[in-house]
C-alpha cells in the first residue's frame, strides 16, 4: 500500500514537472508554493525553488501581473475553476498569450490556495486572428456583392441573405422573414409556373444529397417598374464532414434587363424580316470578301432578278454585275469606308439581261466575320427618263447654237467645233465626264450673244470700227443674261460670260484674272482662238494651224493658261487631233 503510494506521488511529481504547459500552486496569500521546470524556465529560473515565497507582481509586468491577481483572487472567491487569458508582452510587437485554467485548492471547506494551469496558445491565437480577419473581409464582400447571395439551411430557413439579395426580392427584413423563409426555392411555385415546376426536383435534390444546380432564366413573381422580375440563380450544397446537407448558398442574379432586351431586339428582327419581306426594293446579305457569296435576300430582290421563290441559291456578287470586276471596287469602299450610298451601276438578270440600279451597302458593325447588309432599288425607269431629258437639252441646245449660225452664217460651225476641241482638251487635262458633258453644252453655246448684235457688224467684211469693237464685245455678257435663267446643272451661264478673260486681266468683259476665271472657261479661250484661226472664213483664208497653235504659245502663261495650252499642244501636236469637218458636225453628241 506504502509503496503504490510513494509510486503514484512519483508518477505524480514527474508530470507536474515534464509538463510542457506552465504550473504552479499559491498559497491562500496568492504567494508561489511550487512551481514546474516549464514555468522556471519560461520565468528565467534556475530552478522551480527559486519561486518560492514570490508573488505575480515579481515575475510578471504589471498589467499582466495585475491580471493574474485579480483572477487568482475571483476563483478563490468564487471557489470553482476558472478559465482565463494571461498575455505576456516581449517587445517588438510580440507577445505570447497563455490559457490559463485556475482551480481553487479546497480543505475542510476553506481555500487554501490556488493551482493553476498555463497553455501556451500563441500560435492558436494568431490563427484566430487571421480567421477572424479573413471573416471580416468575406461577410464585407458578401455584403456589399452586387449578386444576391443567400444561405439557408437543409430544409430552406433562411440564414443570411445580402443587400442585394433584398434589392431583387424587394423586401424589407419584416417582408423577409414572413415572405422567404421555410423555403427552398426562394419562389412561390405554382401549377401554372411549370417552367420552374420541372426543376423543382433537382432543387430538393441539392438540399437533400448536396451538389449544385444552375436556374439560367426564371420569372419570379415579384415586379419592378410593373415588369416581371426575372433572375437565374445558383444553388450549391455545403457538405457536413458526415457528408450530411450543412447549408445551401444560392446566389440570385436579376437578368430583367438583358430578358427584355432579347425580347425587343426579337420583336425588332420580326419587324425588320416582315419589312424586308413586304418593301418593293432588293434586300441582301453579301460576305465582304473576293468572290462574295449572297447570304439572304428578300423576295423583291429574287423577282428583280428573276430567280426561282423558295429556293435556297448559290449566287455571288459577281453573278449580278454586269462588269463582274467592279466587285474590288465594292470591295475596297467598304472595308475603306464602312458603306457605299446609291451608287448607280448596271446589274444583270439571272436570264442575262441588265437593267440600271442604285444600290446602298454598309457593313454590319455586329458581325464578327465581315458582312454587309444591301438595298438595291431598280432604277431603269429614271436612267430612261434621264436619258430622254439629257436629249431634249441637247437638241434645244443644238437648236440655240443654230440660230446664231443662222445669223452669222460665215462662222456657221464655229461653236460646234470650238466645244469639240473643248472636250478633247478637258479629257487631256483629266476632268471628270460630268464637268465635260458642261463644258461641251457651254463650248455649243459660247456665241449665243451675238444673237443680240446687228447683223451688219457680224457679217461685215474687213476691219471693223472701235464703236462696233464695243458691241461685238457685248455678246459674253449677252450670252449670259440669255443663259442665267436656264436651271442647267452646270455653271453654263458663268463658263460664257468668262470665255473672253484672258489670265493677265486684259481680256472682257470683267478683267478677271487667274484663279478668278474658271478652268472651263479658260480652256474655252484657247479652243475659241484656235478654232477660229485654223479654220477659213469667207472673207479670208486660213490663217492655218501652225500659226494658231504659235499664238496660244507666245500667249501661254499671259493670255491663256499654261496647263490648258500645253493639253491643247499635245492633242495637236502627239495625238493626231483635228478639228472637226463641217459634215461630221451634224450632231455633237455621237453615243446618243
Ligand atoms: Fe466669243
Amino acid at each position: 500500500m506504502k509503496n503504490e503510494q510513494e509510486q503514484l506521488s512519483r508518477y505524480l511529481e514527474l508530470a507536474f514537472n515534464q509538463a510542457k504547459e506552465l504550473v504552479y500552486i499559491k498559497d491562500s496569500k496568492l504567494r508561489f508554493l511550487t512551481c514546474n521546470w516549464s514555468f522556471a524556465d519560461f520565468f528565467g529560473m534556475d530552478t522551480p525553488e527559486k519561486a518560492e515565497g514570490l508573488c505575480s507582481s515579481d515575475l510578471m509586468s504589471p498589467l499582466t501581473a495585475e491580471e493574474d491577481t485579480r483572477t487568482d483572487k475571483q476563483a478563490i472567491q468564487s471557489s470553482v475553476t476558472l478559465s482565463t487569458m494571461l498575455t505576456f508582452d516581449e517587445g517588438d510587437n510580440k507577445s505570447r498569450v497563455f490559457s490559463c485554467l485556475k482551480a481553487p485548492l479546497i480543505e475542510l471547506d476553506s481555500t487554501i490556495g490556488i493551482f493553476c494551469i498555463m497553455r501556451d496558445i500563441t500560435s492558436e491565437e494568431d490563427q484566430m486572428e487571421e480567421y477572424r480577419n479573413r471573416e471580416a473581409v468575406n461577410s464585407a464582400i458578401i455584403r456589399n456583392a452586387p449578386v444576391g447571395i443567400s444561405v439557408r439551411d437543409s430544409v430552406g430557413n433562411l440564414l443570411s441573405y445580402n443587400k442585394a439579395w433584398q434589392k431583387i426580392w424587394d423586401s424589407s427584413d419584416e417582408k423577409v422573414k414572413a415572405d422567404m423563409n421555410y423555403t427552398r426555392t426562394e419562389l412561390k411555385l405554382d401549377d401554372s409556373d411549370s417552367y420552374l415546376y420541372s426543376y423543382h426536383d433537382k432543387l430538393i435534390n441539392v438540399y437533400t444529397t448536396g451538389g449544385e444546380f444552375f436556374v439560367p432564366e426564371v420569372k419570379t413573381n415579384r415586379k419592378k417598374d410593373g415588369l416581371e422580375v426575372w433572375v437565374s440563380q445558383h444553388f450549391y450544397a455545403i457538405m457536413n464532414p458526415d457528408n450530411s446537407v450543412q447549408r445551401v448558398v444560392v446566389l440570385t442574379v436579376d437578368i430583367s434587363d438583358h430578358v427584355y432586351s432579347r425580347k425587343a431586339l426579337k420583336t425588332t428582327q420580326q419587324n425588320y424580316k416582315k419589312l424586308s419581306e413586304t418593301i418593293p426594293v432588293g434586300v441582301f446579305r453579301s460576305e465582304i470578301r473576293e468572290n462574295s457569296l449572297i447570304l439572304s435576300m428578300n423576295p423583291a430582290f429574287r423577282r428583280m432578278f428573276g430567280f426561282s421563290e423558295g429556293k435556297d441559291l448559290n449566287v455571288r456578287i459577281t453573278d449580278l454585275l454586269a462588269n463582274p470586276a467592279e466587285e474590288r471596287n465594292i470591295i475596297n469602299l467598304l472595308q475603306r469606308k464602312g458603306r457605299i450610298d446609291n451608287c448607280e451601276i448596271i446589274l444583270k438578270k439571272a436570264d442575262g439581261s441588265t437593267f440600271w440600279a442604285s444600290f446602298t451597302m454598309s457593313t454590319l458593325k455586329e458581325a464578327s466575320v465581315s458582312i454587309a447588309e444591301g438595298v438595291i432599288t431598280d432604277i431603269t425607269g429614271r436612267m430612261n427618263a434621264f436619258k430622254q431629258l439629257q436629249k431634249t437639252i441637247d437638241g434645244v441646245v443644238l437648236a440655240m447654237s443654230r440660230l446664231v449660225d443662222m445669223k452669222d452664217p460665215y462662222t456657221s460651225g464655229h461653236q460646234k467645233r470650238v466645244a469639240d476641241l473643248s472636250c478633247a482638251i478637258g479629257e487631256e487635262l483629266g476632268m471628270k465626264p460630268h464637268l465635260i458633258d458642261g463644258l461641251r453644252i457651254a463650248g455649243i453655246l459660247h456665241d449665243i450673244g451675238k444673237m443680240a448684235v446687228p447683223t451688219e457688224i457680224l457679217t461685215k467684211p474687213g476691219a471693223i470700227t472701235r464703236s462696233e469693237m464695243l458691241l461685238l464685245r457685248e455678246h459674253a455678257e449677252d450670252g449670259y443674261d440669255i443663259l442665267k435663267s436656264i436651271d442647267f446643272p452646270w455653271p453654263v451661264a458663268d463658263i460664257v460670260l468668262q470665255h473672253h478673260e484672258r489670265i493677265d486681266g486684259s481680256g472682257y468683259p470683267l478683267g478677271l484674272k487667274c484663279s478668278e476665271i474658271r478652268l472651263e472657261a479658260k480652256i474655252l479661250a484657247v479652243a475659241d482662238v484656235v478654232e477660229a484661226m485654223a479654220t477659213m472664213r469667207p472673207y479670208r483664208a486660213s490663217l492655218g494651224l501652225h500659226e494658231a497653235l504659235q499664238t496660244i504659245t507666245a500667249g501661254s502663261g499671259i493670255y491663256f493658261d499654261r496647263q490648258v495650252v500645253e493639253a491643247c499642244m499635245r492633242l495637236f501636236m502627239e495625238k493626231n487631233y483635228h478639228l472637226p469637218e463641217e459634215d461630221s458636225l451634224n450632231s455633237f453628241r455621237h453615243d446618243m
